[in-house]
């Protein structure tokens, strides 16, 4: 299939961080949605030739086209717990039960889903199990593994849970783990990769999800990698500070004296660098970071927007340009909502070029053989 007669919707659009991706791989985004007004207003001014539906998905999923690639950042909801004792929840009524609706009814050949990091680890990895679960009851062949944005040539310590869906059938291959990450792991783990019959039922996973991992039909495998933390080349937040911002984004006179009541530690943690801490909890002192590591997570709260940096001799937050540059948007994307939103707007997206690197895997087969001879075919269906 040529990039350009593929087509995709997506899903909790936001400000169109997949939309972005997709656009550069020659993917038509046909149809999007969200609930936000801001988003609906940024979306529209920015890709003003695909059909944007605002509101609630649950009402308008009748409305989603077929397609050939579902893309969706969707909210974290907590599952019910009935069920419980199988190792999975119940996710009845909720947003990813919305998009589990969509899958079945539009069986397009491609999925990509993003969310937190957290999602491997919530309610003693019950959660992820349920999605697992779930998904691989379509019919699909799943992949899923943690990313970083510092990773993408984004200067952003971000954190991200991939999951991939392919119609395919059971294959001892995958696209989200490259040779270099199975160089990283012994014979043993490979040969038992392909040995499908040897999967774990996800029901009775019952802890944290490791890192990377393959499910199908009910089963998994996973790893958690040793090392893949160097792999790309890594930006600094100093590579993407505006010249010349302007003295609204200075620390108050307050904030200054209260910043004498932070130690300075001068350290980097995760990539970032931390020049002073809060002493005694939040009350006292505050967390200043530096510009010579990456920045850590962005997030869409808003007392995070007071984010306070040391730049050059100077105390500031951030500007809506550099957010929009440390996620990998274009500078004035968000330029019709007002200034104070755009940071959570930015702050919610996910970054381009990180499912960029995951949908051209996907799309154009850059394919990692895990054992090309191995019968698993058979193992399966024999
Ligand atoms: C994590 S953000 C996804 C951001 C997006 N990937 C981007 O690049 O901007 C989740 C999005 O889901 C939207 N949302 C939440 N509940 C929704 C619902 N019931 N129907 C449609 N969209 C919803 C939010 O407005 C938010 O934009």
């Amino acid at each position: 299939m040529k990039n350009k007669t593929i087509t995709t919707v997506e899903l909790f659009a936001g400000i169109g961080g997949f939309r972005l991706a997709c656009d550069r791989l020659g993917i038509q985004t046909i149809w999007a949605n969200d609930i936000n007004e801001l988003a609906a207003t940024v979306y529209r001014d920015r890709f003003r030739e695909t059909e944007f539906v605002r509101g609630d998905i649950q009402s308008f999923k009748h409305l989603v086209p077929n397609h050939n690639l579902l893309t969706a950042g969707f909210p974290c909801q907590p599952f019910s717990s009935a069920g419980k004792k199988q190792g999975i929840t119940d996710p009845k009524g909720t947003l990813f039960a919305t998009i589990v609706e969509i899958l079945h009814e539009k069986q397009p050949q491609f999925f990509v889903l993003e969310n937190v990091k957290r999602l491997l680890s919530m309610d003693a990895g019950r959660h992820f199990g349920t999605i697992l679960h779930a998904l691989t009851e379509l019919g699909y062949f799943l992949e899923w593994r943690l990313l970083n944005a510092m990773h993408f040539g984004l200067p952003q310590y971000r954190e991200r849970t991939i999951i991939v869906g392919t119609k395919k059938s059971f294959t001892p291959s995958c696209y989200l783990a490259t040779d270099e990450d199975l160089c990283t792991v012994s014979d043993r783990i490979l040969s038992e990769i392909t040995q499908f019959q040897n999967w774990w039922p996800i029901t009775k996973h019952g802890k944290k999800f490791p890192t990377w991992g393959l499910a199908y039909q009910k089963k998994f495998y996973g790893i958690t990698f040793k090392d893949f933390q160097n792999r790309f080349p890594t930006k600094r937040l100093k590579d993407v500070l505006q010249k010349d911002v302007d003295a609204r984004f200075d620390f108050t006179e307050d904030t200054q004296k209260r910043l004498l009541q932070s130690t300075k530690v001068n350290r980097f943690y995760n990539s970032v660098e931390i020049i002073y801490n809060q002493k005694g909890g939040s009350r006292m002192g505050y967390t200043v970071f530096g510009i010579h590591g990456v920045a850590p997570t962005l997030t869409s709260t808003t007392s995070r927007h007071y984010e306070r940096y040391s730049i050059n001799g100077r105390f500031r937050r951030l500007t809506d340009v550099e957010y929009a540059r440390i996620q990998g948007f274009p500078d004035h994307h968000c330029h019709l909502a007002p200034l104070y939103d755009r940071y959570a707007l930015y702050g919610n997206a996910v970054p381009p070029a990180m499912v960029y690197w995951v949908i051209d895997r996907i799309i154009n087969q850059k394919i990692t053989k895990i054992e090309s001879n191995f019968p698993v075919q058979m193992a399966l269906f024999g």
